[in-house]
């Protein structure tokens, strides 16, 4: 087999998720990092192959680069979808051997695969004979009573060989029975010196740190034991951490982006998308909500934005006009109690809860 690729590794990758990093979502995303790895959503083998391929491969060139998340346990049908993914132009196309929910364990695959090293080693074998893009694996640390640092060891040591490209592992392990997805993403105590430990252990091969990460002081406190980082709630929550991505993490002069002029990028991708068929203001809006978490005005932006759709694209500067009177209204109100005044009761506008 020819040598492993290296996987496009940026430093640093948003993570799939369901109902998140759709194409809106990655639009958005990529106005904020040029240079941030974007995933799909999860694409189950078997839906590639007899759905609506058009609809599940789509995305724009400036996603780039953007890997293809694949669900199953075929690999002939794996390496039809990677070779799917590689002709649509996709960068790389990613394994999950992470998902826990009923439905994915159902289909014996996500992160059930964990107990069964060879048939992702086969997998990973079959999609990288089909394609020339690098094929990745996302994995937990365990699952179950398959839970210790060597048992996770030993499912890396059996695919290695294989040629999986880089190894993004989500920290904490995973519970089959008894949690739902949700808490599985938050109860399992998160194990990172585990991940960092494979890394020091296995240098050769290309580890990516999974789970819990919020801030780029953390994503950067990583990369000293780590090849890379993945970060996925955080992304959805605080979007606006990604904008110092592309200065500190990739070692970019600083594109000065602020929160307005992202979000004025968004105004024409808006009003093209508004005019397809099927797609709603919010499908695009919803992963603008959190652009100003934590800014004064933050509630009157999210309100506006869902108020007022019929504005259409307009919604956007009339959202910002909100977050610019929230922020008048608070100047005032911090001049007047400067000047000893006790000032009007704080209003909503103020928007005090940010
Ligand atoms: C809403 C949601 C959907 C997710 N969907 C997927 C998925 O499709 N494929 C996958 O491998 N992981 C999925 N995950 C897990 C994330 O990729 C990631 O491993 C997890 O959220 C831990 O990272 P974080 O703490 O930075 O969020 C999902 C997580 C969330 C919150």
């Amino acid at each position: 087999m020819s040598p492993t690729p290296r996987a496009a590794t940026p430093a640093l990758s948003i993570a799939p998720m369901m109902d998140v990093t759709d194409r809106h979502f990655r639009w958005f995303a990529r106005r904020l990092s040029r240079h941030v790895l974007l995933y799909t959503e999860m694409v189950v083998a078997q839906a590639l192959i007899h759905g609506d391929r058009e609809h599940l491969l789509r995305f724009d060139a400036s996603e780039h680069p953007i890997a293809l998340q694949l669900g199953g346990d075929d690999p002939v049908k794996l390496a039809l979808c990677a070779r799917m993914a590689e002709d649509a132009g996709y960068d790389e196309v990613n394994l999950n051997v992470g998902c826990p929910s009923p439905r994915v364990q159902s289909g014996s695959f996500g992160v059930v695969l964990m107990r069964r090293p060879h048939v992702v080693a086969e997998a990973v074998a079959a999609m990288r004979a089909e394609v020339r893009i690098p094929v990745t694996v996302k994995h937990r640390i365990g699952l179950d009573e398959l839970d210790r640092f060597e048992d996770m060891l030993a499912f890396v040591d059996a695919v290695a060989p294989a040629g999986a490209a880089r190894f993004t592992v989500h920290a904490r392990k995973a519970w089959t029975q008894g949690l739902s997805p949700k808490q599985n993403r938050n109860v399992p105590p998160l194990r990172h010196a585990e991940v960092h430990r494979l890394k020091r252990l296995r240098p050769e091969l290309h580890v990516e740190i999974n789970g819990g990460i919020r801030t780029l002081d953390e994503v950067e406190a990583h990369l000293a034991h780590v090849d890379a980082v993945m970060i996925g709630r955080a992304a959805r929550d605080t979007p606006w951490i990604l904008a110092g991505a592309d200065a500190r993490i990739f070692g970019c002069s600083d594109p000065g982006a602020t929160r307005a002029s992202v979000a004025r990028a968004m105004v024409p991708y808006l009003a093209r998308t508004l005019g397809e068929p099927r797609v709603r203001l919010h499908h695009v809006t919803r992963h603008l909500a959190p652009l100003f978490a934590g800014e004064v005005g933050a509630r009157a932006w999210r309100r506006t934005l869902a108020q007022r759709a019929d504005l259409g694209a307009g919604v956007i500067e009339a959202a910002l006009e909100a977050v610019e009177e929230a922020r008048r209204l608070q100047e005032q109100l911090a001049q007047r109690e400067a000047a000893g005044g006790s000032g009007p009761p704080r209003d909503d506008a103020l928007d005090p809860v940010r």
